[in-house]
């Protein structure tokens, strides 16, 4: 496997990262998650978008945000793969000590892999996904795309009884967001998910904003408002949304079979509507 490495491409076995290196020491570093078909990644924009806010907010300079697409090609090339995920991680960088105060002058340690995942025929039904509802014990900016996921994992960890490959996090009776994902939750016609832009505790899902698209385009009644966390087990359908998954339906809850214990009618169809998309953006990129 080739990896890259601070401008080169090399064997993940020559890939060598200090232990001094704040990613490790701290978790002080962000990442990106970009989903590819047929080499053309999903929602790239919004990934150098994200990215570059992730970067301000956290002061983390020497990358340009607006070097993902090549740097992700290139990997690609190199792995010679076209339906993957390309992980991307930037941290602060090696400092001479371990001191919470960084130096004023450091270079970041800039490290990303790709992995093979399904081709774009794998979106003509929702996944089927296991989720757990747990509080969401995480810090207040959650917007930031941060290496420091130890809040992320503790509620998965928790939700291992129940079986759970997610946890849906709940911060004051609301819905927040899944642990590595966004959610909406769909009663009749209508579908709902959280606010963004008054809530810095949500990631701004990449996904979430190609299924809102989606869902509109399929004339469902679309609202983002605060959910709360009783509307959970009331809901009819649950859809859990990210890169990796591209947009999963609930069939399981806290270990009960959730709906028919099968994949959702409108979260098929929403993704459908998603694959059609991309379809049409592979068209224009060939
Ligand atoms: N997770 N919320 C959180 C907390 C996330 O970690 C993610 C993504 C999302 C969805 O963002 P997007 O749709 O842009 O992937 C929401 C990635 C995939 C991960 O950590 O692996």
């Amino acid at each position: 496997m080739n990896v890259w490495l601070n401008g080169h491409i090399l064997p993940l076995e020559k890939a060598h990262i200090s232990p001094l290196d704040r990613g490790f020491l701290f978790g002080d570093g962000i990442y990106e998650v970009v989903r590819f078909f047929d080499r053309t990644g999903m929602a790239m924009d919004a990934h150098m978008r994200r990215l570059e806010r992730s970067l301000q907010l956290t002061h983390i300079t020497g990358f340009n945000a607006r070097d993902l697409p090549s740097l992700c090609e290139q990997l690609l090339q190199a792995e010679n793969l076209r339906d993957a995920c390309v992980y991307l991680q930037i941290t602060r960088g090696v400092a001479a000590t371990r001191a919470h105060m960084p130096p004023e002058h450091i270079q970041p340690t800039v490290f990303a892999m790709a992995h093979a995942y399904g081709a774009l025929d794998t979106l003509t039904t929702a996944a089927p996904i296991s989720l757990s509802i747990q509080p969401d014990l995480r810090w207040h900016r959650c917007d930031i795309k941060s290496t420091s996921l130890l809040g992320s994992i503790l509620p998965m960890l928790d939700g291992r009884a129940h079986h759970a490959d997610e946890a849906i996090l709940i911060r004051d009776g609301f819905v927040s967001e899944g642990s590595s994902s966004n959610i909406f939750v769909v009663r009749g016609n209508k579908v709902a998910t959280a606010p963004i832009n008054t809530d810095p505790s949500i990631l701004h899902g990449t996904m979430r904003t190609l299924a809102i698209d989606a869902a509109k385009q399929l004339g469902f009644d679309v609202s983002i408002r605060p959910i709360e966390e009783s509307e959970l087990a009331a809901a009819d359908e649950i859809w859990v949304t990210s890169s990796g998954r591209v947009l999963a339906s609930c069939v399981s809850l806290n270990g009960n079979m959730f709906g028919t214990g099968k994949p959702a009618k409108m979260a098929c169809a929403v993704i459908n509507c998603m694959r059609l998309a991309v379809e049409n953006l592979l068209v224009k990129t060939p």
